[in-house]
């Protein structure tokens, strides 16, 4: 088994309509392609699911060490009050999370987006290089996998 989940939270389905000046102009599907083909290009499969509810993406970290070795996680703004979601992570240790988001969280003007509660328990973290974090966020994940 060879496979990393990608996980998008709430309001990243809007992604090139919503705040185009932040979050620029490529959609999810197309952040989602570009990650597929990285993925295959370096052996690895990927599986996407973007949803708005904090519930779902709880439940999917909880059935992932069955099917996934990595996750790539952009959890939109629970990344800034979830502490459910935060306990999900550890909950699924060892299995690697790597934090994502398209923007700058600590360059954003406002200040409740400087605080993370969950990249304590995450891998690592990559932020500020709008979609291509996606794919950065694959070449860790097949890294951190290994053969
Ligand atoms: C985001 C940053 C969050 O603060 C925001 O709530 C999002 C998107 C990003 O990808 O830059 O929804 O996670």
């Amino acid at each position: 088994m060879n496979k990393i989940l990608i996980l998008n939270g709430p309001n990243l389905n809007l992604l090139g309509k919503r705040e185009t000046g932040v979050y620029g102009t490529a959609t999810l599907a197309d952040i989602e392609d570009m990650a597929r083909k990285r993925a295959a290009s370096l052996g690895r499969e990927i599986e996407c699911l973007q949803t708005n509810s904090e519930g779902t993406l709880i439940d999917r970290l909880h059935e992932a060490p069955s099917r996934f070795q990595a996750i790539i996680l952009n959890a939109g703004a629970l990344t800034h009050t979830s502490a459910a979601l935060r306990d999900a992570i550890a909950a699924i240790a060892p299995l690697p999370v790597i934090e994502v988001h398209l923007s700058n969280i600590y360059a954003r003007a406002e200040t409740f987006r400087h605080h993370s509660f969950i990249t304590p328990v995450c891998a690592g973290q990559i932020c500020g290089f709008g979609p291509m974090g996606y794919t950065l966020a694959v070449e860790a994940a097949a890294a951190l996998i290994g053969k």
